[in-house]
């Protein structure tokens, strides 16, 4: 793919195909690491059997790679990055997958209309990319049937510092692409008023993991 041809939006041109190609690499290296493999281990808890996975900003795919090794059934990856839907879709043919998985390149709040529900949703790294976080992580969590994950930044000093940092040579650099720091307190609420509870949650010096579960009726 090429690098920033017309149309290419904010995620295209910083996802591109030189970072998707890096970044499969890394995956191919090392698999899923740090809060990665925590997350899909957490959505993978108690057995998968059959369950389905929406992936929102999967980038190169490794959350429904593994779950689709762990079990699941089949999985959906909607990615703003044209670079890593092709990525994804490489590697999930490489792994033998690529016919449980369907892909979808665009903004997931766009598309989230044409998306149906999922046992499992996950985002990882993603809610970071994105301004109006309550349209995202709330259009998604009406998606989740059984468990919701995601990895964001903490709303820590530090955080918040190394944001201003990377916003700042983003804008040297003249890119349009953001990065934010949303508060935990507001993705809480967002989850629990769509009848999620929170059953985990694990910290590393800039990252948190949380995952919640939908209650049986
Ligand atoms: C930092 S990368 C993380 C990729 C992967 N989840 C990981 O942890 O390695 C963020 C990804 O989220 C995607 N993304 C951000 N906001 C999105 C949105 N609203 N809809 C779909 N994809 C989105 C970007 O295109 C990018 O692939």
């Amino acid at each position: 793919m090429d690098c920033c041809s017309p149309g290419d939006s904010p995620f295209d041109r910083q996802f591109d195909a030189r970072h998707a190609a890096q970044h499969l690499r890394a995956y191919r290296q090392k698999g899923p690491v740090g809060l990665t493999r925590a997350l899909i281990e957490a959505l993978a808890a108690g057995g998968i059997d059959g369950h389905t996975v929406l992936d929102i900003g999967g980038g190169v795919g490794a959350v429904h790679h593994e779950l689709l090794r762990s079990g699941a059934a089949a999985a959906v990856d909607v990615d703003a990055s044209r670079a890593y839907i092709s990525v994804a879709r490489e590697e999930a043919e490489r792994q033998g997958h690529a016919d449980r998985v369907h892909y979808l390149a665009g903004d997931f709040v766009a598309l989230a209309d044409e998306v149906g529900p999922a046992d499992l949703v996950a985002l990882d790294r993603v809610i970071c990319c994105y301004a109006d976080m309550a349209a995202l992580v709330g259009r998604s969590a009406t998606l989740a049937r059984r468990r919701y994950g995601l990895v964001y930044p903490r709303d820590s000093w530090l955080g918040r510092v190394g944001v201003a940092f990377l916003n700042a040579q983003l804008r040297l650099s003249r890119s349009s692409f953001r990065a934010y720091i949303h508060r935990t307190a507001e993705v809480d609420a967002i989850l629990a008023a769509h009848g999620l509870v929170k059953r985990l949650h694990r910290t590393t010096l800039i990252w948190q993991l949380a995952l919640y579960e939908r209650p049986a009726a």
